[in-house]
């Protein structure tokens, strides 16, 4: 799994978002489901309510992506990306914009082990009037663009990123870069709210995407496996 192990099915490229408040519905899920995807999503909410436990009960089943976008001072962020190491979570976000010492203390915390860093770059809640409200200039694209450039430079190898940005990306990065991407709706489902931002496995796999993030369209499906399995051919047949 991530940077160890070829990446070649469908499933293994699909990231189930565990986006529940309990460690009785996140387990219920991941046992449900195990079988269909290939990875559980940990995100703020679940591990602040349930901590490592979990995690480590998770990774029983599945490899974990903890999604705890870790932004601070390189020493405590290289501090918790130690401790994540100790879980062997294959997954860990960290923010960009964190700054260069940050990033590759991060980055050398991972090397040799099971755990790949993985760099956010512009969250799609911000907008480039967000930007210059904080003193960015440009467009989205722009800063996404630098801050991924930035961390790459510093021997980060993967990053998450909207649907809108994975051909940028893909086109500007070093080719074995891995691009996690959420923002999924399946092929015949995106008539509603999430026309603007979202993107079919489809589409996003030709654009060169690495992994998909899905939390809802599994989550709140009538059927969860068959949801998660037809991502998985839809997936399967971009890939051919
Ligand atoms: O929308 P959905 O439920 O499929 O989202 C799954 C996961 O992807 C969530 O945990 C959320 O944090 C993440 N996500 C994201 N950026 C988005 C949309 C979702 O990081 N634009």
């Amino acid at each position: 799994m991530g940077k160890t192990e070829e990446t070649t099915t469908g499933r293994e490229r699909l990231i189930f978002a565990l986006d529940v408040p309990s460690r009785k519905e996140a387990e219920a899920l991941a046992d449900e489901l195990a079988d269909d995807v290939g990875v559980f999503k940990v995100g703020l909410e679940l591990f602040v309510a349930e901590g490592p436990s979990l995690v480590r009960a998770l990774t029983k089943r599945r490899p974990v992506f903890l999604d705890l976008k870790l932004h601070d001072i390189p020493e405590t962020v290289d501090r918790a990306v130690a401790r994540a190491v100790d879980l062997e979570v294959a997954f860990l976000t960290v923010h960009a914009s964190g700054g260069s010492e940050m990033l590759e203390r991060a980055a050398k915390r991972v090397e040799g082990t099971k755990t790949q860093i993985l760099a956010v770059t512009v969250l799609t809640s911000s907008d480039a009037a967000m930007l210059a409200s904080i003193g960015v200039s440009g467009t989205v694209s722009d800063h996404v663009l630098r801050l991924a450039k930035l961390a790459s430079t510093r021997r980060i190898t993967g990053f998450v990123a909207s649907p809108h940005e994975v051909a940028l990306l893909r086109g500007a990065l070093p080719r074995e870069t891995v691009l996690v991407i959420p923002g999924i709706r399946p092929s015949g489902t995106l008539a509603n709210d999430d026309q603007k931002r979202a993107a079919t496995p489809t589409t996003a796999i030709r654009d060169g995407a690495s992994y998909l993030v899905v939390g809802r369209p599994i989550r709140d499906a009538k059927n969860r496996k068959e949801a998660a399995r037809s991502i998985v051919l839809e997936i399967e047949a971009a890939l051919r």
